[in-house]
């Protein structure tokens, strides 16, 4: 195996060992290779073997405002943070009925807690400020997002957000959509800057081009749907056009995270969803030390729906239990 990561250039001693172990196993039995020695002699032997491992290697499954209640949650704190003198903002995060039908069938578990969400009413056009101060949101007044917004003239107070991992780009572009949306009518929006990277090219590829097909908008609700896209029917089905007003928001590149990341910024909001689940416990750490690093005092860590850590975890504090939401204290 050693001889295959030193292959890869990946940094395999990141990831929990059966992981790796099965990406390269459902590799040999695709080439036909019984043993290890013989799936390194097929990459030897075959120039394209190596970029097709690394391209099975990521598992890049992804789709605009994928559990789509971390993004209201997300839209709500910004709103907050303006200091509830907003109360005739519209968005919609509830996706089509059909689709929520659909999702009942297949994950009965998650369907029940969205329902239950939007029976609290938390998705409505209309912004309804008695029911944020319901909700416990004692935080978002200790977020660098509100010291910017609530001090314009601060020095370099653009609004800066990371998603790590992108895939192929519906994470940011749902970000760049929410705030797009907040801009257009709120007035003095601060500036805001987003940045989205993967180890995967081809998904980076993907991401910049900006065209996706029905699966990558099945949590879209109509009201993002219809403003943000354009539909085009063809041979295989519908494919959705992203407008480029959305596309010119977010900046992509392609890095491997376990090496560290290029930018020197600190981040207001870093969205980390479904990506620690392949590392191991040792590794996590050296992981989210580096994400620390990047993150203002202040700052929001999203980890989303499956991933969580410690309600104290270092300098972050469990802010949102449900949508693992951290705050960075110090
Ligand atoms: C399941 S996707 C998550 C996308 C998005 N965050 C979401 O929640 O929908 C996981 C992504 O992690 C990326 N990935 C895995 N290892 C990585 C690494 N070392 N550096 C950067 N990206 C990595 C994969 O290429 C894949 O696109």
């Amino acid at each position: 195996m050693s001889l295959i990561h030193q292959e890869t250039k990946l940094n395999f001693e990141y990831y929990r060992r059966k992981f790796i172990e099965r990406r390269i196993k459902a590799r040999m039995i695709r080439v036909d290779c019984n043993t290890l020695e013989a799936y390194y002699g097929y990459i030897n032997s075959t120039p394209t073997e190596l970029d097709i491992f690394l391209d099975r290697f990521s598992i890049n499954y992804t789709y605009f405002f994928r559990n789509w209640d971390v993004f209201e949650k997300l839209n709500n704190i910004i709103i907050e943070c303006f200091n509830y003198k907003c109360n005739t903002l519209f968005y919609d995060f509830k996706p089509d009925p059909s689709k929520i039908k659909e999702k009942t069938k297949n994950k009965q578990k998650t369907t029940r807690k969205t329902t239950k969400y939007s029976q609290n009413g938390i998705s409505s056009k209309r912004l309804d400020t008695n029911r944020y101060l319901l909700q416990n949101n004692y935080y978002v007044k200790k977020t660098s997002l509100h010291k910017k917004i609530n001090n314009p003239k601060l020095n370099n107070n653009s609004i800066k957000i990371w998603s790590c991992p992108c895939a192929t780009g519906e994470e940011p572009y749902t970000i760049a959509m929410i705030l797009n949306n907040l801009e257009k009518q709120i007035k003095s929006f601060p500036q805001y800057k987003i940045v989205a990277s993967d180890i995967d090219k081809a998904a980076i590829e993907k991401a910049n081009l900006a065209v996706y097909n029905d699966d990558s908008v099945k949590e879209t609700s109509k009201y993002f749907k219809n403003r943000y896209f354009s539909k085009k029917r063809e041979h295989y089905g519908d494919k959705y056009f992203l407008t480029e007003e959305i596309k010119r928001k977010v900046d992509f590149f392609c890095e491997d995270i376990t090496k560290g990341h290029q930018n020197r910024w600190k981040y207001d909001i870093i969205l980390c969803r479904y990506l620690l689940i392949y590392f191991n416990k040792e590794n996590r750490e050296v992981f989210l030390k580096m994400l620390d690093r990047h993150l203002e005092l202040g700052g929001l860590l999203i980890l989303g729906k499956t991933e969580t850590l410690f309600n104290t975890y270092n300098n972050f504090k469990l802010v949102d239990a449900i949508n693992h939401i951290y705050l960075k204290i110090k």
